[in-house]
């Protein structure tokens, strides 16, 4: 079936299954599943698998779960369940659910993920939301065969992570523009993992700019911004990249550290459901 129509019957099927559009859509990612559900009050939970093709994780460990409800007052809905390219999956399905959200009419588009620190002054545990990419391998959503229009454009990313979201973020956290000490905004590399960066390649990322590195949320936030809709994304930073500061990343030791972390994690996922803008 062609991708538009498969959209189409995915957000036919969230209407049917759980109503008007929230105001915002957050896609969990590693290390923030923990305490994210228990942010919202009354959630319905609907399985991934409910939905006719809505890719799902090929590894172990990631709930694959729609939590819909209200969150100080704003419909929320928290996804879990992300798929990578690492997984073998290509660009039109790791956006997919993605792409269902905007065509459901959600107009704003949270996306969280766990990352490496390129910088000694950003240590594990910090929170960096993003302020733009590097995208070293990622697959494109808007190539000829992964996107949903029939014409191929050529698509602006200036503003793809939302600023005035960005900084409405940081006034709810009691933060100046540039971030405080553990919220602090910078530039996110991506690369299609799943094995960790060489130590020369941290150097070589950090020297073009990059504050963190991880295999995530760029495919995502390309086709939510072609799509109309609101994009903000922060990484949980769980450990040091490769070599800095000796550091040899362990998945275990992401793990743990974003569960040492989850609490401030949330109130920051918490600030930032919030400070969303309303249409
Ligand atoms: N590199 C890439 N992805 C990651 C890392 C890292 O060091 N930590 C968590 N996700």
């Amino acid at each position: 079936m062609d991708e538009k129509r498969l959209l189409q019957i995915l957000a036919d099927s969230l209407v049917k299954t759980l109503g008007p559009p929230p105001t915002v859509a957050v896609v969990l990612g590693s290390g923030w599943n923990e305490r994210a559900a228990g942010l919202l009050s009354d959630p319905r939970v609907v399985p991934l698998s409910h939905f006719p093709d809505w890719p799902r994780p090929r590894v172990e460990g990631h709930a694959a779960d729609l939590h819909c409800g209200e969150l100080d007052g704003v419909r929320t809905l928290l996804c879990g369940g992300r798929v990578h390219a690492y997984e073998g999956y290509e660009a039109r399905e790791i956006v997919r659910g993605v792409r269902a959200l905007v065509a459901w009419g959600v107009p704003n588009l949270l996306l969280l993920n766990a990352a490496g620190s390129l910088d000694l002054e950003r240590p594990p545990g910090g929170l960096m939301p993003l302020s733009d990419h590097l995208n070293l391998g990622l697959p494109n959503p808007l190539h000829a065969g992964q996107t949903v229009d029939t014409a191929l454009t050529f698509t602006s990313l200036v503003g793809l992570y939302d600023e005035a979201w960005r900084a409405a973020l940081l006034t709810r956290l009691g933060l100046p523009a540039g971030g405080g000490a553990d919220v602090r905004p910078g530039v996110y590399a991506g690369l299609t993992g799943p094995t960790y960066e060489t130590p020369a390649e941290v150097c070589m990322l950090a020297g073009l700019g990059a504050d963190a590195v991880g295999m995530s949320t760029i495919p995502e936030a390309i086709a939510a911004h072609a799509a109309g809709a609101r994009v903000c994304a922060i990484s949980l930073l769980t450990n040091y990249a490769a070599g800095l500061g000796g550091s040899d990343p362990d998945h275990l030791e992401v793990l743990d550290t974003a569960s040492a972390h989850g609490e401030r994690a949330a109130e920051v996922l918490r600030a930032a459901v919030l400070a969303a803008p309303l249409e």
